[in-house]
């Protein structure tokens, strides 16, 4: 006799009455989009079955995780009744399943935005039975009607979001999720600083530069009375949805808290004593100061830090002339992700011919954040009064975010 798959036990979870969650937790995965973005809590992949005259699913998993969402869709019905395949987004953690959940029901109405029918079509080569929604169409499933509206770039230009009009439950896909596996699927269940602290860190490595964007849909789905949001990734929120619906509209808003952040590298040891000694001036002030060296940092943890900080402070020893790999990384990195702190200084250790200081303030202008000054430059190790000098500095760039 075949051994059982371990997915045959797995069941769906109720989360309101005719909805089901039937998704995957990814326990493993450490790292999203390559490996620019650390997942060290894991993720889930949410899809969601509504049972109603019309069996419906709401977008899938990734393609490896398809058994574990059929297995839960088996605990509560028969998956071959799917008539409506709801598919909010196009990205492959969302989307991976389709071609096999398909396979299963190829005569089920594919469901998507206007953007997303040549986006499915250029990824999975399929000729579905496509049926494209316009901005606040609805649909019947019987008890139940749905409601989309398209949400270009949240995250991609095919994003759109699917409300249950009577329970009144969003399914933004993307939005108001976070990288977090648990056993748990709701916010009433998991620590709520676990659950932000994740929400953070997605919002500040995803959605920052989008943020414009991020307050029109916000504007739109004002309208909507929402009493539960189950987003694409982690914890379902039941008990407080306004609560990441204001945090959103904080980040989107650019709302920044009197926090300087210094980001910087070392080599023998003088860039980390003065990054040590601007820090300690910071705190001085008053101003809440964080220290990341990005050897021990990944620049996806320093974004979360990065958010809401009114001042950025990038350090880097002097290397061929210019500044060191790890801030060349973070600086390009953070450049797409367009902060928008209200100043930005860079301090630096060298030799001889210097470099860093010069390079990464050239980096800071382009991505169009206010300088502070020229500068704070040490040559080779900071003695007591360069330390001084570093924790005056420190104290000048508190001042300005105080
Ligand atoms: Fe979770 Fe844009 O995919």
């Amino acid at each position: 006799m075949p051994a059982a798959k371990q997915e045959d036990d797995m069941e769906a979870v109720k989360v309101a009455e005719g909805l089901y969650w039937v998704g995957a937790i990814d326990w493993d995965v450490r790292y999203f989009h390559g490996r620019s973005y650390t997942t060290d809590l894991g993720t889930t992949y949410n899809a969601y079955l509504i049972v109603d005259d019309k069996l419906t699913l709401v977008d899938t998993v990734e393609g490896p995780f398809f058994d574990e969402m059929l297995a839960r869709i088996k605990s509560v019905a028969d998956p071959s009744r799917i008539e409506y395949m709801i598919a909010n987004h196009a990205e492959l953690d969302h989307a991976g399943a389709l071609p096999r959940i398909m396979d299963v029901v190829p005569q089920a109405t594919f469901v998507c935005s206007e953007l997303g029918k040549p986006a499915f079509q250029a990824t999975f080569h399929r000729d579905w039975n496509f049926h494209t929604i316009k901005e606040g169409e609805t649909l019947s499933l019987g008890k139940r009607t749905l409601q989309f509206f398209p949400t270009p770039m949240l995250h991609w230009p095919d994003s759109m979001v699917t409300y249950l009009a009577e329970q009144k439950i969003l399914l933004p896909n993307d939005a108001f999720g976070q990288h977090l596996a648990s056993s748990e699927r709701f916010d009433d269940e998991v620590p709520m600083d676990v659950i932000m602290g994740q929400a953070t860190k997605y919002y500040a490595n995803i959605l920052l530069p989008l943020s414009n964007i991020v307050q029109r849909a916000l504007t739109k789905l004002s309208g909507l009375k929402i009493e539960l949001i189950g987003p694409s990734h982690g914890i379902i929120w039941r008990s407080q949805p306004g609560h990441i619906v204001d945090a959103y509209a904080r980040w989107a808003r650019g709302e920044t808290r009197t926090k300087a952040v210094v980001i910087y590298d070392t080599m023998w040891d003088s860039t980390r004593k003065m990054a040590h000694a601007i820090v300690e001036g910071i705190g001085l002030e008053g101003v809440d100061a964080k220290l990341h060296n990005l050897s021990s940092t990944h620049r996806s943890d320093v974004m979360t830090d990065v958010l809401d900080a009114r001042a950025l402070v990038f350090g880097s020893p002097t290397l061929n002339n210019t500044m060191f790999p790890t801030l060349g990384d973070f600086l390009y990195y953070l450049g797409g992700l367009k902060p928008r702190a209200q100043v930005a200084a860079a301090f630096g250790s060298f030799g001889w011919g210097g470099g860093a200081v010069k390079a990464m303030r050239k980096e800071i202008e382009a991505m169009g954040l206010p300088l502070l000054d020229e500068g704070l430059e040490v040559r080779y190790v900071p003695d007591e009064e360069a330390l001084a000098r570093c924790v005056a500095y420190g104290r000048q760039i508190a001042s300005r975010v105080k």
